[in-house]
């Protein structure tokens, strides 16, 4: 699927990897791209965006993916200016582990909110792809909130895609440890202060970091050949499909 032309929303699109994604999605051709985010774009960059893809109409909103009236404004106003709603990337999560359930209110419940949301306005069909984790997969036990959100936001889209809305795939994709501030930002909190120093570093360490680049072009990657519930992985720059058990019903 080209990207020419297209118009796509991303959520968490200011920090590491929303903005990977639509630095990647303006050179491949999208003509209207909405910044939804509680924190503003770097103003350099959004310059240097305006000044290298003229022809491209860039918004911003801020919204807390949390709060549904501002999730509704956001897409009502950008859906307003658009021929269709082709492309939305719910990327917008933090890692939380002392308040679970701001963890929980934006992994999954901003993810539900912005989904259901993104199925109101896409009446021509599009492609949805949900940001979760590989810690989605297989539980984290340095982050067993995180892990649990990322389960969740696995399970809605799956079960979600399997409803069938007309002309509409529910994709995630899992990436593995990537290279942002996402992760550092824990550190110093208490629930990390608790735990063994070195068995932190021992699992951040075998994360292995990738680049933004490399989620960014996975993301591309899984809207042109994700099928409608399918979900995938993007570790150490390499991606794979994931299949786990069938739904029951
Ligand atoms: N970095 C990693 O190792 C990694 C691995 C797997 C999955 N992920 C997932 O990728 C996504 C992006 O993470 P990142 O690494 O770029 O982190 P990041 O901290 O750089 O970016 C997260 C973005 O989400 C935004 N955000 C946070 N709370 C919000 C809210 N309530 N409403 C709206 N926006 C909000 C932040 O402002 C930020 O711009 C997240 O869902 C994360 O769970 C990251």
């Amino acid at each position: 699927m080209s990207l020419l032309n297209k118009s796509a929303l991303v959520t968490g699109a200011c920090g590491g990897i929303g903005t990977g994604i639509c630095q990647e999605f303006l050179g491949n051709g999208v003509k209207n791209l909405a910044l939804v985010d509680l924190n503003p774009p770097d103003p350099k960059l959004l310059s240097n965006w305006s000044e290298k893809y003229p022809e491209v109409v860039i918004k911003f909103y801020k919204v807390d993916v949390r709060i549904s009236k501002e999730i509704q404004n956001s897409y009502n106003d950008f859906c307003k200016s658009i021929h269709q709603l082709d492309i939305v990337i719910n990327c917008a999560g933090v890692i939380d582990e002392n308040s679970f359930s701001r963890a929980i209110d934006i992994n999954l419940c901003g993810t539900i909110g912005s989904t259901y949301t993104a199925l109101e306005y896409m009446n021509n069909g599009g492609t949805i792809v949900n940001i979760a984790s590989v810690a989605g997969i297989h539980p984290l036990s340095i982050m067993p909130t995180y892990s649990a959100s990322k389960h969740a936001v696995i399970a809605f889209t799956r079960a979600l895609a399997h409803r069938e809305y007309p002309g509409i795939r529910l994709i995630a994709l899992c990436p593995g440890g990537t290279d942002t501030p996402l992760i550092y930002q824990q550190y110093e909190t208490p629930f990390f202060q608790k735990m063994d120093s070195e068995e932190v570093s021992e699992i951040m360490g075998a994360l292995k970091f990738q680049s933004v680049e490399i989620v960014a072009k996975a993301v591309l990657d899984v809207i042109n050949k994700g099928i409608n519930g399918s979900v995938w992985i993007i570790e150490q720059g390499k991606m794979t499909e994931h299949h786990s058990l069938p739904l029951r019903l």
